[in-house]
């Protein structure tokens, strides 16, 4: 069956203009000014997308979905999540694999695809998360690039004991992926820097979730993106800064770029909408704001609306990491912050908050929200131009965007399986009417019509060389 798009407003990262899009299959196969419906087969679906935007479909290439971290299990699976990105807007998400450092990085991988393979509605691929560099660990994850087509490892500086790569292994590991032209993705925080910020506030019985910032400052952060872009410069291997959330890790990163260091920058919605007194909220409400990089004083998020206008943060993501907050953030952490599991889940809200406090209050133009929502990302991970743009001979992924639709965001409007939504109760502008994935609806009107695990998974090529 084909699908017809007619009279919407097609915006690109570079084009603004009114066409009819036709879709025969999985592919788009016309753009046209006007496509006559009664020359097209019988049964083509058509939408009236006058009035609207149609924008590619949004790429989100950082979430978390199957994830066991701090001792307990994220709520989310494929299903919810799918259900949560179609919603806002998102076709394509780039998930983490987070293996424990005792787990051999294959066996991973196939526990993170099978997962996402059985309930997929949205195509997705992974960032390899690398945990461990031992022979049989770095034979796979070669492995796992030339075989399984993923070109990008991922490395955690922060979380001592747990996910943290040692600097040893990670110079030997960039130089490996500087040779396979892989990019290698880094949650950039000092480990021992927090370890031991962490001991002492607990040790003055600072406990609740107001501590969680103080215990890893800015500068701890800058020191952890410098410290990548070092290594990046003596091997010269491309690297990118996930959820940078300050004008210090900004600047950093910046600063390296101007030495020749190939660092792009990573920005995710809390961080641009939400800021640090939210962690400081009563009755243990706070918890509900602890991520890691932590939500920073407010003026730092005019750095990064900045960043991201003049194109030096090159993508918005989410980090949508999602626990629930009585069973998890409450029960786990009302000892210490130091054991609330971290994360704020957005990958519904994430395209509604780009549009309301980005675009509406002029901060930046459609064409950066699209650039920072899918095509950068794109580009960046091998998946341009099938995705991350509108083009004959692209994947038909596509949202219909009614950019004058106000509703309000909460727990009951999210398909995410939390207990509670980081943003209830706030008015948006900007709604997503259908999600289209490779060429069929998966999300019309509020409700979800796709097929679970028609997802794809994205085999990409390393171009990082
Ligand atoms: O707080 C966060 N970011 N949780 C998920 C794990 C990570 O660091 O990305
Ligand atoms: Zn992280
Ligand atoms: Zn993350």
């Amino acid at each position: 069956m084909g699908l017809l798009i007619q009279s919407g407003r097609i915006i690109t990262d570079r084009d603004d203009y009114v066409a009819d899009i036709y879709c025969a299959g999985e592919t788009i196969t016309r753009i046209e000014a006007s496509i006559d419906a009664a020359t097209l087969p019988p049964d083509t679906d058509v939408i009236d997308a006058s009035n609207k935007i149609v924008f590619p479909g949004f790429i989100d290439p950082h979430v978390h979905i199957h994830l066991p971290f701090m001792g307990t299990h994220a709520k989310d699976d494929y299903e919810s999540a799918s259900k949560a990105a179609l919603a806002g807007g998102t076709t394509t998400l780039i998930e983490m694999i987070c293996p424990g450092p005792q787990e051999a990085p294959q066996a991973a991988f196939e526990e993170w695809r099978d997962k996402a393979a059985e309930l997929a509605a949205v195509d997705y691929t992974f960032h390899m998360g690398v945990v461990r560099f031992d022979e049989l660990a770095q034979q796979q994850l070669k492995h796992i690039v030339t075989k399984e087509g993923i070109a990008s490892y991922k490395v955690f500086l922060a979380y001592k004991g747990a996910l943290n790569l040692p600097d040893e292994h990670l110079f030997d590991l960039m130089s490996m992926a500087k040779s396979l032209g892989v990019i290698v993705t880094a949650h950039c925080e000092n480990a021992d820097l927090i370890d031991a910020m962490q001991q002492r506030l607990l040790a003055e019985g600072k406990t609740g979730p107001q501590w969680h910032e103080p215990s890893r400052p800015t500068a701890v952060e800058a020191d952890g993106v410098h410290h990548l872009a070092t290594f990046a410069e003596m091997t010269g291997c491309h690297v990118y800064a996930v959820h940078t959330s300050c004008d210090e890790a900004v600047r950093a990163a910046i600063d390296a770029r101007l030495r020749g260091v190939n660092i792009w920058v990573e920005s995710v919605a809390p961080h641009l909408v939400l800021d640090k007194t939210s962690a400081e909220r009563d009755n243990f409400e706070g918890a509900k704001y602890v991520m890691s990089p932590p939500l920073r004083d407010k003026r730092h998020q005019d750095t990064l609306w900045a960043g991201i206008a003049s194109r030096a943060i090159s993508c918005v993501g989410t980090d949508h990491a999602p626990f629930d907050f009585e069973d998890q953030k409450r029960r786990l952490g009302a000892d210490a912050f130091t054991k609330i599991p971290n994360g704020i889940p957005s990958l519904q809200e994430r395209i509604d908050l780009l549009h309301t406090f980005g675009v509406l209050r002029g901060r930046i133009n459609y064409h950066t929200l699209i650039d920072a929502g899918a095509t950068a990302a794109a580009r960046l991970f091998g998946l341009y131009p099938r995705k991350g743009t509108i083009r004959v001979g692209g994947d038909a992924d596509l949202v219909v965007y009614d950019p004058q639709r106000t509703h309000t965001l909460s727990v009951d409007a999210s398909f995410s399986r939390v207990d509670y939504n980081a943003f209830e109760g706030w008015q948006v502008t900007g709604k997503t009417e259908v999600a289209i994935v490779r060429g069929k609806v998966q999300y019309r009107d509020g409700q979800f019509v796709g097929e679970l695990g028609r997802g794809q998974l994205l085999r990409r090529e390393p171009t990082h060389f």
